[in-house]
C-alpha cells in the first residue's frame, strides 16, 4: 500500500491567455496524453489532461469580463480505459475519442455549454450532431464563485474525466475582494478525486464484464470507488502551512464517491461559500458532506495549532451505505496539514460577518411545478439503469421552461441511492426535503409525506447547482430559467449514472 503524506500538495498552474482580441482574453487549451507522478512510490501514470495536466490548469476570471477558450483535442485515437461495446454501441463505428467541454456552474449560451452531442474528435475530424464551432465564450455574468470545467462527451464522460479531463475555473468579483479573505499562498484549491492503480502505475477502471456487486452496485455500469484519494493530482499529499487562516476551495471531482470531511483534531471549518458563491454569513461546522461535483469554500484557522499535524478525514458512506464506506487506512484519509511554528507576519484578516446578500426565490411566484422521479428499472436487456422522469435520453424533451419563469422541481427519489442532481445554466435554491411513501407513489402516483419537512442544511442555504436527492425523500428546488434560451441538460452527477441513462435534455424557450 502507498505510504501517506510523502508528497507535497501541488497547486495547479494558472492558465494564461495566448492573446487578447478587443480586450477579450483568448485562451487555448489542448487535451493531450501525459505521464504524471501521482505518488513517490508509484511509476508514472498515463493520463489525459487539459494541457497534459492532472488536474488541468486553473482559470481565473472576473465578473463581467468575458473570455474565449479554444478547446483542442489532441488525444490518441483510442481510449485507454475499458469501454463496453454492448453499452456504448457507438464506439465501434467511432474509434476516434470524442470529447466536449462543459463549464460546470457557468452561465453560458448553449453553443458554449458543452452539450453531450456537441462532441468532437482529434482535430475536429468528426463532430457530433450538435457541434457548433470550436471556440467557446464564457461571459462570466455571475458572482464570485468556484466552478470547474470537465469533459461531457455522450456516454463516456466517466472515462474521460477519470482519465484526467477536469480542472478548476474561479470567478472573482469586487464584493469578494472587499472582504480581505486569505489570498495568494493562503488561497488554495483542493480538487479531490479517488482513483485505483495497477502496480505499473496505470489507472485501473473496471470493465463492464466484471459483475456488479448485487445491492451494493446494482446498476449496469457500477458506481466507481477507487482505493486511493488524490488531491490536486497527488495521492494523500501533505501541505506545510503557517499558523494562520487559509482559504481552501474544495471540489469533489470524483466519479461517484461522496466525502464527509472533518479534521482529526476536532477543529471546525468556517464555510464562506458553496457551489455558486459566497454564503450570507460565515458558517462554522465540524463536518462537511460533499457529493460529486459539489464545491465548498472554507476557511481553516491553523493559528492555535503550531507544530501540530492535522489530518483531513473522510467519513462518508453515501451514496450506497455498503458501497462507498471509507476505511481509515485508505479512503477515510484525504490529506495532512503540517502546521509550522513561525508566526505569520501581518496576519490580520478579520472575517466579515456579512459576506453577501442572497435574495430568496419565492415559491408563490413559481409558474410551473414539476414532479420528476429518480428511479431504477431494467433496460431492454434486463440490466438495471437509473432514469430521470422514467425516460431515456432519446425520448422527446419533456422539460420546457419559459425564459424568465420561476419553477419548482420536486425530485422524487424512488431508487436506493442518493443522486447529486445538477442542472446546466441555472442556479437554484433548495426549498426542502421530506420522506414519502414509496409504495403509495408507485401504486397511484401520489406523494404521501411520512415525515417532517426539513429546510436546506446550513451549508446549502446559498445558491447551488448540484443537490443531493436522498432515497425515499422528495427534494424540492426552485430556480428562474435564463438569462439565455436554448438546449441544455440536467443529470445525476454520479458519472456512472449520467453515462447510462440518468441524463435528460431540457430547453429554455421564449413563451
Ligand atoms: Cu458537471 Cu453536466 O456537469
Ligand atoms: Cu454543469
Ligand atoms: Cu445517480
Amino acid at each position: 500500500m502507498l505510504e501517506k503524506f510523502v508528497d507535497a500538495l501541488p497547486i495547479p498552474t494558472t492558465k494564461q491567455p495566448s492573446r487578447t482580441i478587443d480586450g477579450v482574453p483568448m485562451y487555448e487549451v489542448t487535451m493531450k496524453e501525459a505521464h504524471v507522478h501521482i505518488h513517490r512510490d508509484l511509476p508514472p501514470t498515463r493520463i489525459w489532461g487539459y494541457d497534459g495536466q492532472f488536474p488541468g490548469p486553473t482559470f481565473h476570471a472576473n465578473t463581467g469580463e468575458p473570455v474565449c477558450v479554444l478547446w483542442k483535442n489532441k488525444l490518441p485515437p483510442t481510449h485507454f480505459l475499458p469501454i463496453d461495446f454492448t453499452v456504448h454501441g457507438a464506439e465501434k463505428s467511432q474509434p476516434e475519442v470524442r470529447t466536449v467541454v462543459h463549464l460546470h456552474g457557468g452561465v453560458t449560451e448553449d453553443w458554449s455549454d458543452g452539450y453531450p452531442e456537441a462532441w468532437f474528435t482529434r482535430d475536429f475530424k468528426q463532430v457530433g450532431s450538435y457541434f457548433s464551432q470550436p471556440t467557446y465564450m464564457y461571459p462570466n455574468i455571475q458572482k464570485a464563485t468556484n466552478l470547474w470545467y470537465h469533459d461531457h462527451a455522450m456516454g463516456i464522460t466517466r472515462l474521460n474525466i477519470y482519465a484526467g479531463l477536469f480542472g478548476m475555473y474561479i470567478i472573482h468579483d469586487d464584493e469578494e475582494r472587499s472582504h480581505l479573505l486569505p489570498t495568494g499562498y493562503y488561497d488554495i484549491p483542493l480538487i479531490l478525486c479517488d482513483r485505483s492503480f495497477h502496480e505499473d502505475g496505470s489507472l485501473y477502471y473496471p470493465s463492464q464484464s466484471e459483475k456488479p456487486v448485487k445491492d451494493v452496485n446494482p446498476s449496469v455500469i457500477p458506481d466507481f470507488f477507487g482505493d486511493t484519494i488524490v488531491v490536486n493530482g497527488k495521492a494523500w499529499p501533505y501541505l506545510q502551512v503557517e499558523p494562520r487562516r487559509y482559504r481552501f476551495r474544495v471540489l469533489n471531482g470524483s466519479n461517484a464517491r461522496f466525502y464527509k470531511m472533518s479534521l482529526s483534531n476536532g477543529h471546525s471549518f468556517i464555510i464562506i461559500g458553496t457551489d455558486q458563491g459566497l454564503v450570507r454569513t460565515p458558517i462554522e461546522t465540524s463536518s462537511i458532506l460533499l457529493a460529486p461535483a459539489e464545491r465548498v469554500d472554507v476557511i481553516i484557522d491553523f493559528s492555535s495549532y503550531e507544530g501540530e499535524s492535522i489530518i483531513l478525514l473522510n467519513d462518508a458512506a453515501a451514496p450506497f451505505p455498503q458501497g462507498g464506506q471509507p476505511d481509515r487506512k485508505t479512503t477515510g484519509t484525504i490529506m495532512q496539514f503540517r502546521v509550522g511554528t513561525t508566526p505569520t507576519i501581518g496576519y490580520k484578516e478579520p472575517l466579515p460577518y456579512i459576506l453577501t446578500t442572497i435574495p430568496m426565490l419565492n415559491e408563490q411566484e413559481a409558474s410551473c411545478r414539476r414532479n420528476l422521479t429518480l428511479s431504477m428499472r431494467p433496460d431492454q436487456y434486463g440490466r438495471n439503469i437509473h432514469l430521470l422522469d422514467d425516460r431515456l435520453w432519446t425520448e422527446p424533451i419533456s422539460e420546457k421552461a419559459c425564459l424568465g419563469s420561476i419553477e419548482v422541481w420536486t425530485l422524487i427519489n424512488l431508487s436506493k441511492a442518493t443522486h447529486p442532481i445538477h442542472l446546466h445554466l441555472v442556479q437554484f435554491q433548495i426549498l426542502d426535503r421530506q420522506p414519502f411513501d414509496r409504495e403509495v407513489y408507485e401504486k397511484d402516483g401520489t406523494i404521501t409525506r411520512t415525515g417532517p419537512r426539513r429546510g436546506p442544511e446550513r451549508i446549502e442555504q446559498g445558491w447551488k447547482d448540484t443537490v443531493r436527492a436522498n432515497p425515499g425523500e422528495v427534494t424540492r428546488i426552485i430556480m428562474q430559467f435564463g438569462p439565455f434560451t436554448g438546449l441544455y441538460v440536467w443529470h445525476c452527477h454520479i458519472l456512472e449514472h449520467e453515462d447510462y441513462e440518468m441524463m435528460r435534455p431540457y430547453v429554455v424557450v421564449i413563451q
